[in-house]
Order: C-alpha cells, then structure tokens, then sequence
C-alpha cells in the first residue's frame, strides 16, 4: 500500500492541512484537464445552481460530483492512492467517498473564496472529513492559491459562513487563541495537491488573471460517519435518516485498513 510518511501525518494533525507535490504525473494531469473541462462544458444538473450572471459564479465555478460525468474524473476520484492518503491523514481504518467538485475561479470580476470551514456544510454528525484539493494549474495568489490557519482545526465547528456575502469567520473564534495574521500561503504547481481537515480555516485569493484556475477537489469521510439530518447537494436524492451510516453507491469504500 501506499505509504504516506510519518512527517506529513504529523504536520496535518498539528496544522489541519499538508501538501503533496507532484501527485499526478504529466501525462495524467493532461487527461484529467481535458476531463474536467468536458464535465465543466456539458450542461448538467450537477452545477450548483449559479449562472454566470450570478454573484456566486464570481467565486466558484462549481460542479459538484464530475465523478458521475466521466470515467477519466472517476479514476481519480476513486483512486485508492489518494483515499489511502485521506486514511492515513485522519486515522480512520475506512474511507469513504463524500463527494467531488470541480472548483474553477473564474477571470473577470472574480471573488475570493472567503475565510470558512467546510464542515459547517456537510450533514455529517462526527468530525475527521477532508479533502484533497488537487490542482489542474499552477497556482499563487494572483490566480486564487489557497491560505489556511495552522491549528485552526482545533477550535471545533463554528458556524457556516456565506461564500457570497461573507461574515467574518474570525468573530466567531475570538478566545480560541486563533491567529488571523498568521495564515500560510499555499502556492503550487499544476498536478500537486493539499489536504485540509473539514474545520480548518481557509481561504482562497481571487483571480486577476485571464484564464479560470482549475481544480478538482475530493471529499473523503471516515467510514462510519453518520447523517446529521442537515440536507447537503449530494443527500437530498438519498433515503437517509438522521444518524443513519453514511454509505452506498454514492459512498463507496476508498481505502481501507
Ligand atoms: C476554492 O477552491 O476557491 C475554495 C476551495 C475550498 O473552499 O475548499
Ligand atoms: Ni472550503
């Protein structure tokens, strides 16, 4: 199996993100752009719901589960690699699919993603989801690179903050000692990737260029994480009751001990 080194196990545990360089060959980046483009140019019930004209649009460009779309997507979606990563990050002996997304920034007007913590989001009732967030461009802050606050994923779930019209996550964690000036700038080269843990603080800059940033990004679960009962995109086709396994064919098992 694939080993991830003790170093990187520590730095996420400590800080709530790591990175990966170079998780993607070339060759295969090359492939999973041209995918990903496929899935982002097919007119599909998969985008969130923002049009173009929409303020939402000047942040994400999103669609959500491009997995479904196209079998290139689903190879690394489903890669048992990068899952085995997400299983060692966190500790848990399974990992489950949540779901993936394609996250473009657009050009023009573009918005950053503000300050937030993902698990605010996701109808899950225990902590330990993350995601991989896998970069299709090089990446630094004039194209929207991504920050995040070492440690803030020790402060526990604050509340979830609106992407377009944003309230300062800061406010929520004043006394929790978190450090607003001390963000680390992630920048990268096409085909690397990093982790963040759900409740880590980040925060992506907007895009000033003249071409969309691209990136692909997977949520990964500890298998036996239950339903919260808060409806999210990827549930509300589902059966599942509150406190019900989070599991089946949208689920699959990824990587297990
Ligand atoms: C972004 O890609 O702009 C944001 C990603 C995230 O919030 O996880
Ligand atoms: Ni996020």
């Amino acid at each position: 199996m694939f080993e991830v080194s003790q170093d990187k196990i520590d730095f996420y545990r400590e800080n709530g993100f790591v990175q990966f360089d170079d998780v993607v060959t070339p060759g295969k980046l090359e492939e999973l752009r041209e995918a990903v483009g496929d899935v982002m140019a097919a007119d599909s019930e998969r985008s969130t719901g923002q049009s173009p004209n929409g303020a939402y649009y000047k942040v994400l460009n999103q669609k959500v589960n491009a997995w479904r779309d196209s079998a290139a997507v689903a190879k690394f979606t489903l890669h048992p690699r990068f899952a085995e990563i997400a299983r060692r990050l966190s500790g848990a002996d399974g990992i489950r699919l949540f779901h993936d997304h394609a996250l473009w920034k657009m050009p023009g007007d573009s918005k950053p993603t503000p300050w937030h913590q993902d698990m605010p989001y996701w109808p899950m009732n225990e902590p330990g989801a993350l995601s991989i967030w896998l970069t299709l461009d090089d990446v630094d802050e004039n194209n929207g690179c991504m920050m995040f606050v070492p440690g803030s994923h020790k402060v526990g779930k604050l509340a979830g903050i609106n992407l377009v019209e944003p309230q300062n996550l800061f406010d929520y964690a004043k006394g929790t000692g978190i450090d607003q000036t001390k963000p680390v700038i992630v920048r990268m080269k096409a085909g690397s990737a990093t982790f963040h843990h759900g409740l880590t603080f980040h925060y992506a800059h907007a895009n000033g260029t003249d071409k969309p940033r691209r990136v692909l990004a997977v949520i990964y679960m500890p298998d036996g994480t239950t339903f919260s009962g808060r409806q999210h995109i990827v549930t509300v086709d589902t059966a599942f009751r509150e406190g019900d396994l989070l599991k089946g064919r949208m689920f699959p098992v990824l990587a297990k001990r």
